[in-house]
Order: structure tokens, then sequence, then C-alpha cells
């Protein structure tokens, strides 16, 4: 059993009944996982510059992939990939790369092949190395993420947020450029201009995008959630554990129910972003239309090869000529998927009638709306999401530069790229209406019944809360490894000068929520917390049934439950998707580096959880006054996962990502709002409470730092 010992109840303050899921305590790290971790970290090192160590610059010299085609054991893909290289037809480097674009997609997923089946560890390095400064280092870095949390031999080995990869994706233009003044000038002259100063050792750009007075982008007040640097790259990290073209048959993550997950995570986000519109005093997330997208976006980001990411215009028509051919195909898939869902089957690629009319059918449906390799018929049902991001981004249609007559050189805009589009108010407007699909579906389904809604042994009598506050704290991001290194720094390879950028990031204070229970037995339980708006922008009370397309699933537990009254305290820290951030990779670089050398230890545990979702992030806004929301409280029995909880997931942590051996329960997820609830469903229910909350925003002044 894997109860919490007493004494590790006391010393993190939960309760004794919560059931633990960490199936995989914390592991010290040995000298093989260590080398491995200074290894791969290293290939990073100032990416957009060829590399700089002799070491490494020797083993990227002597490799080659057709010598060694017995260390691989997918000789096509090493055929393939070594034909690219000798017709030249790779993606230069230093252009933009885009994963939507097929020539672009097709490199990567070869060199995905490539790399993933590499026999053992030393071959997938040694050509790692080889490809490094061969390779477009945006594809290049792409790959090697995907590799990593893919291949067996690098299970558990931390790969750099992107954010300090590549931090054009994250900070615009005057933010990079300040960091490439600062960086030449050093401490000199970093207090005469108003955006700077020295802190310690560091230069520190100050940054507060809220107030860039150069985009007049609408939705600017919502810019701290949509353009936060830890959930956009969460929804990269996401996307390259579970990449629309690699299929989970051919594992060792396997994509466990993926189409169900990439519904829930989706409507996850685009419900929070709603809360955040509300709390700001913005409309509903406006559905996107087939004749013109009234909001328009500038992110005001530049590629480091200094090519501006395209604007989309506002009132853009998307019903001129040049994009009926996207929009034609949009409009068949949506037509297609519609039909299916009111049909009540899909057909596959051989012909085949998939039953849609089973809450199993959610991951099918999940499948063809991604339009990821599992979809049953991809070329039918195609793949909606990612036509509207091509339609709104542009770049396909512009593509018409090609590098060797081959390779498309295109421009990707913010909504394009994984790690930028959340920034683009028009995913939430794509989001939106592909959530209708959703809903659609779940209306052909029978309401939950009440012997699944409801136990009635248990009684909730009331639930308290902590005051729910919000405030914005300075995050401080390390941009250095994006700047070029001088002549001096690079014959040491080391920076001589670290570049931080200074920004608010939301946060909320910790806080408890106390389920006041009483049982008539004892029971295992799972416990679900929700947040959803109570009053909509035009101050209508949003009744039960319409809010179940608005809730943010904040926590849910295992809990075993006694029998008599009982308190049930949750703290918000105890929610187990959630990270508080990740490591610097500076940070774990050095980490790394004295461990192997017998200095320190290094631990690998969950805190560095490669798809967390951002602790900070889940409680909106609010208002200064406080904001109503709706807490909503369900308790039901416990089902088991089919997959136990951490089975399956190697001792070298994979996190068991994608492996279905993360689901607590074998609920469905959302449970019980993954159908519409109506108000009379859970009149009677004693299991179910809705608890008002205010969420208070605390304004900040300006913290300041010490200079
Ligand atoms: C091997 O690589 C080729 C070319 O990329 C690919 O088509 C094939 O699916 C790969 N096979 C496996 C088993 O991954
Ligand atoms: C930022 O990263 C660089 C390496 O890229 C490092 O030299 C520097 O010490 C880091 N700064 C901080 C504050 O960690
Ligand atoms: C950003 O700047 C605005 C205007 O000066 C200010 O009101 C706001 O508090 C700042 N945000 C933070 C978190 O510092």
């Amino acid at each position: 059993m894997n109860w919490l010992v007493l004494c590790a109840c006391l010393f993190a303050g939960v309760a004794a009944n919560l059931v633990e899921h960490n199936a995989t305590p914390p592991k010290i790290a040995d000298a093989t996982f260590l080398q491995k971790q200074v290894d791969l970290l290293s290939l990073y090192f100032h990416i957009n510059e060829p590399l700089q160590e002799p070491k490494l610059k020797a083993i990227a010299q002597s490799w080659s992939l057709t010598n060694n085609i017995d260390k691989y054991s997918n000789v096509t893909a090493i055929k393939v990939y070594s034909n690219l290289i000798d017709y030249g037809m790779l993606l230069p480097r230093s252009v933009p790369f885009l994963i939507l674009d097929p020539t672009h997609q097709f490199e990567a997923v070869t060199l995905f092949n490539v790399l993933q089946s590499a026999k053992d560890y030393q071959t997938l390095y040694n050509t790692a190395v080889h490809l490094r400064d061969i390779v477009n280092e945006g594809l290049f870095v792409y790959v090697m993420a995907a590799a990593t949390v893919h291949h067996p031999e690098t299970q558990g080995i931390i790969v750099p947020p992107l954010y300090e990869v590549f931090p054009s994706y994250y900070h615009n233009a005057e933010v990079m450029n300040i960091a490439h003044r600062v960086n030449t000038h050093g401490k000199r002259l970093v207090d005469h201009y108003p955006q700077t100063f020295a802190w310690e050792d560091n230069m520190v750009i100050r940054w507060n995008t809220t107030v860039w007075p150069y985009l007049g982008n609408s939705d600017i007040s919502t810019f701290y959630y949509s353009q936060d640097y830890a959930l956009n790259t969460l929804y990269y990290n996401n996307h390259l554990t579970y990449p629309f073209w690699l299929s989970g048959h051919n594992g060792p993550l396997m994509k466990y129910k993926r189409g169900e997950y990439f519904w829930f995570f989706n409507k996850q986000l685009t419900n929070r972003y709603y809360f955040e519109r509300l709390s700001n005093g913005l409309s509903e997330i406006p559905e996107i239309g087939s004749d013109f997208v009234d909001e328009g976006f500038a992110s005001g980001l530049v590629y480091q090869n200094g090519i501006p990411f395209p604007i989309r215009p506002d009132e853009l028509r998307i019903d001129q000529p040049k994009y009926s051919e996207l929009l034609e195909k949009i409009k068949t898939y949506e037509r297609r998927i519609r039909d299916a869902i009111e049909l009540g089957h899909v057909v596959s690629v051989s012909g085949e009638k998939i039953n849609l009319r089973t809450p199993e059918a959610i991951n099918v449906l999940g499948n063809i709306i991604e339009g990821n390799v599992d979809s049953p018929n991809l070329d039918f049902y195609g793949s909606l999401i990612n036509t509207w991001k091509s339609l709104l981004g542009n770049s396909i249609i512009q593509g018409h530069v090609f590098h060797k007559q081959h390779v498309p050189l295109v421009i990707p805009a913010a909504i394009e790229n994984y790690q930028t589009c959340m920034r683009d108010p028009a995913f939430y407007m794509i989001w939106k209406r592909a959530l209708n699909f959703f809903t659609l579906w779940s209306s052909y389904l029978p309401s939950h019944s009440e012997e699944i809604l409801s136990v009635p042994t248990v009684v909730i009598k009331k639930v308290e809360s902590d005051k729910l506050v919000t405030y914005f704290e300075h995050k401080y991001l390390n941009v250095t490894n994006a700047l070029y290194l001088n002549e001096r720094e690079s014959k040491v390879v080391e920076d001589e000068i670290s570049v931080l950028v200074q920004q608010p990031q939301l946060t909320n204070k910790i806080f408890t929520i106390r389920v006041h229970v009483k049982s008539d037995v004892a029971k295992k339980v799972v416990v679900r917390f929700f947040l959803a708006p109570k009053y909509d922008s035009n101050g209508y009370e949003i009744p039960l049934h319409l809010n179940t397309e608005n809730v943010f699933q904040l926590d849910q537990f295992v809990y075993q439950l006694p029998e008599g009254e009982h308190v049930i305290k949750r703290e918000s820290t105890g929610n187990m998707y959630t990270i508080d951030q990740w490591y610097s990779s500076y940070e774990v670089y050095l980490k790394a580096l004295n461990a192997l050398q017998g200095k320190g230890q290094f631990v690998i545990d969950m805190t560095q959880f490669f798809v967390g979702y951002p602790r900070r992030l889940m409680l909106p806004k609010g208002r200064v006054g406080g904001m109503p929301f709706n807490l909503f409280v369900h308790i039901s029995d416990y089902v088991a996962p089919e997959t136990p909880y951490g089975e399956g997931v190697n001792p070298e942590q994979t996190f068991g990502i994608g492996t279905g051996a993360r689901r607590m329960t074998g609920y469905p997820l959302g449970f019980p709002f993954d159908r519409p609830l109506h108000q009379y469903q859970v009149e009677t229910l004693t299991n179910f409470h809705v608890h008002d909350v205010l969420i208070h925003h605390k304004p900040t002044p300006e913290i300041v730092v010490p200079q």
C-alpha cells in the first residue's frame, strides 16, 4: 500500500487519507545518467552558432550515418536522411522552421526516425553531435526534444526549456535588441538606459509587455496570460509528447487516449483564457467566422535571423480568392465531422464504421479534430485545427520561394508555431469553434445518470476556502544563450556576461480548500474541484448546463474517506499535474556536472514534469474588490484506471507521459462536466456542492530590485 507514512504527512502538511500517487519516488542520478544530461545539454550551447568545443567538433566530423548503418534499426530512415544531406535538400540553417509545412515536416520526422532508431545511447549522441551544425537549428532543437522524451535511453533527461534556447519566441524585438546591446556593452552604460540595470553580475532588462506602446492588440490586457512563457512552453512540450505525426503504436511512449487528452488540455487552456478575459472586463471569446476575422494580431516577435513575425491586420477578410482553397478544406472537414457526429459514426480508411455513440468515442473525435496519425481517416477528416492555423498564419500560401527548388522558405506567424500560438487571440477563437463539435457529440450521449453522479453515503456539509489572492511577481528569464559569443568567449566556451529579462508573471497565494463531509461508510473516493465564472461578461448568471463548457478543472485526487464526520483539507500545492517551474538549463547543467565530479547530488524527481501546468496559473487574475466564481466540488466513488497508476513507468522517470499510467481514475477526463450537467441533475446530490468564491487581485507596486 502506498499510503503516506505519518512523518511524511506532518512534514508535508497533508492529510493521512490522501492516496499518494507518486509511484516513482525521487531517485538520485547515477554517473551514466549525469553524463547523458551534461552531454545533451552541451548541444544547445549557443545553438545559433556552430559547435565550439574541439571535442565535439571532432565527433561531428568523424561520425558518419552510412558507415554506422548497423547501429540503427531503421535503415530506410538513414538512407533517406543521408540522401537529403547529400543532395543539399535540408532546410538551411538560420531560417524559420515550421512543422506544419509538409517538406519541413518530412525532414523533421525522418530525422526523428534516425535518432529514435539509434540502438544505443552512444549512437544517439554521436548522431546528434554530427548533425548539430548541419541541420537547421529550429528543426534540430524540435527533433532533439521529441527524441529525448521518446528514446528509451534518454528517459528522464531534462530538455532545456525552450525560452532559454530560443528567447526570441518569447521576448519581442525590442527586448532582444536591448539584450544584444548589453551583451556588447556589459556594465558600461547599463544605467544610462531606462530599461536596464545591473544586478550583481547580471545585466537585467526591465520589461512589462502590457505597456509596450507599439502594439494595438485588442486583448492586450490579458497578455500576461496568453504570452506567459511557461504556458507557451507547456503547449510546445505537450505537442512534443504527443506530436500529431507520431503514432502511439511504436512506443515507448504510447499515446494513451491522446484524442481525449487533446480535447481536455485545449479546453482547459481556452477556458482559463476566458476567465482572464472576464477578469479584465473583456467579452466572451468570439468564435472564429468563415468570412472575416475581426481581431488582428501583431506579436512584436522577430525570428533570430531578423525576419519579423507576420502581422494579421484587423478585420481580415478570409473569403478572398487566395484563401479559398484552405477555407474550402476547412468547410469540408467541418461538414464531414458534423455529419459523422450526427450520423453516429465515422468511416475509417478501410470503410469500416466506427461508432461515435459511446463515451469512449471522445478519443476518436479528438484524434479526428487534431488530425493526428491515429485519426481513423486522416485524408477524409483532415486536420482541422492545423488547417485553421495555416489559413490565419498565411505562410503556406506565401511560401513560394524554395531552397534548392525543393524546401519552401516560409515565415510562420505566431499562430503556426506550437511555442507561440497561444499568444494570438485567434487561437482561442478557433478552439471556441472546434469545441462546439465536442459539445454536439456529447449531446448525443445520455446525460449522466443519477447512479453515476451520486454517492448517497457521502454528504458534503460545507466547503470553505482561504481567501483566494492573485498578484504579479517578477520573474527573471535568462536569455544569454541566444546572444552571440565574442572571440574570447568562444575560446573559453563560456559566457562572460549574463543577461536576464525581468518580467511580471501572474501568481497566486497558496490556498487551502476544506470540504466538510459526513460519510456513512469508509471508502475510497475521487474528489474534484472545478472553477467556473459565476457571471458572463454582461453580468448574467451563467446556468449550470451552459457553464459546463466553461469549467476549468482545478484539482483531482484520490482520497480514503473515513466513516463519520471528516474534513478533507487540500492545499493548492497538492495538484500533481502542476509544477512550480522548470529549472533553468544552466542550473541543471552545473548541478549535473558537479554531481558527476562528486560534488553534491542530482535528484530526478517529479518537480520537473515536462508537461506540468504552472501552479501559479491555477487561479485567474480576478479583480481588486474580488470577482465571483463558482467552485464546484464533486466526490465520486473511486474507479480504478485501466492501467494502474505508475505501472510500467520506468524507474528512470519517464513520468509516465502518454502511457495511461498517469491517469488517476477510470473516469473520463473532466467528469462529470464531460457532458452537459443540468441543475435538476445535481439538485438532490449530496456529494456535489457549489461554493461561491471571490478571487481577489492584489496590485503590487513595481517591485524594487536591489541595484
Ligand atoms: C523508418 O523510417 C522511415 C523513414 O522516415 C519511416 O517511414 C518508417 O515509418 C520508420 N519505421 C519505423 C519502424 O519507425
Ligand atoms: C545565464 O546563463 C548563462 C549561460 O548561458 C550563465 O553563464 C549565467 O550565469 C546565467 N545567469 C544566471 C543568473 O543564472
Ligand atoms: C506594468 O506597467 C503598468 C503601467 O505602468 C502597471 O500598471 C503594471 O502594474 C505593471 N505590471 C507589473 C506587474 O509590474
